[in-house]
């Protein structure tokens, strides 16, 4: 493996062990490992890294020799997760820690992408917090997953999959509740405020879309309003959110249009001078050992 983004001190996982044990299609659990999610294109495990912290490492296998040539070109889909993380994490944006991304071809699982970031403890996805928890103390926290929102809208970050599962929530006792955003990899950074734009509306709309199912349109008002979306764009967006469940079709078409709006984005700010779309910068290049010192 081309191992990239190796910070110092950080011994990366030994691939080969990877190998042996996804081959053998049940993933086996070390006494320091934990698969977390197994796909026909991707293995999710946590892993301790030595001093009691946990990583987690995202491997996407066997991946076209189309896309790996673009991505390889232009920047590996792990690469762009990694500098989406950055972002959020710099712009206070609660994230795990990203640690470092590698691609390479391994034998058996073909071209190999891995992300490797810390792991959120004790949490679980948005999506079983809102089956497990009830009332009063779920709406107060949901209203905190706005603010968040908004905080991340605020910094010109969309984050493109912003599904319930694409949420962590750690639980403590379900009362005094935080959230992490992950899996990052379609996101995209615009130079302003996304208030009000279809980014933030197509956001809004994954989010929401769980919240729907389980409680009815009309549960996402005090969330809107706790995101700052005035009375007639709540009405508005209930009724788009109604009827919302988007085919590939228009996802693609979406992502096409966001695509540009960013390039427009970077152009203008390039043009007035106002550089605010900052490079995520790698975060170990601050902490010699960004494992250890977090
Ligand atoms: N940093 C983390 N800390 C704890 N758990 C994590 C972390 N990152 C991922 N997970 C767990 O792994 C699951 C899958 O992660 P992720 O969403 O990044 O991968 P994915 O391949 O996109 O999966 P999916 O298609 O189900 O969304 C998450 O739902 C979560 O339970
Ligand atoms: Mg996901």
């Amino acid at each position: 493996m081309a191992n990239t983004q190796t910070p110092h001190g950080f011994q990366p996982f030994e691939f080969e062990q990877v190998y042996s044990i996804s081959n053998g299609k049940r993933i086996k659990s070390r006494s320091s490992y934990a698969s977390l999610v197994t796909s026909k294109d991707s293995i999710v495990w946590a892993e301790d890294t030595g001093d009691k912290r946990r990583a987690v490492f995202k491997l996407y296998h066997h991946r076209g020799p189309i896309s790996w040539w673009r991505e390889k070109f232009f920047r590996f889909r792990v690469q762009r997760e990694f500098d989406a993380l950055c972002y959020l994490f710099q712009n206070g944006v609660p994230c795990p820690r990203p640690h470092y991304w590698s691609y390479g071809y391994l034998p058996g699982l073909g071209r190999c992408e891995l992300l490797v970031t810390s792991e959120v403890p004790d949490s679980i996805t948005f999506a079983e917090f809102l089956q497990s928890s009830e009332g009063a103390n779920q709406a107060s926290n949901v209203c905190a997953l706005f603010r968040l929102i908004r905080k991340m809208h605020r910094s010109g970050f969309y984050h493109g999959a912003l599904w319930a599962r694409n949420v962590l929530v750690t639980t403590p006792d379900l009362r005094d509740v935080s959230f992490h955003i992950i899996d990052t990899p379609s996101s995209m950074r615009f130079s302003k405020d996304l208030y009000g734009t279809r980014m933030a509306w197509a956001d809004l709309l994954n989010i929401s879309t769980s919240l729907r199912k389980l409680f009815g349109a009309d549960s996402c008002e005090q969330y809107l309003i706790e995101y700052g979306l005035s009375e007639r764009l709540i009405e508005r967006f209930k009724t788009h959110l109604i009827r919302y469940s988007p085919s590939r079709h228009t996802r693609n078409r979406l992502r096409a249009e966001f695509e540009v709006r960013e390039l427009v984005s970077h152009f203008c700010s390039w043009c007035t001078g106002i550089h605010r779309i900052k490079a995520a910068k790698p975060l170990h290049r601050k902490a010699s050992n960004p494992i250890c010192s977090e």
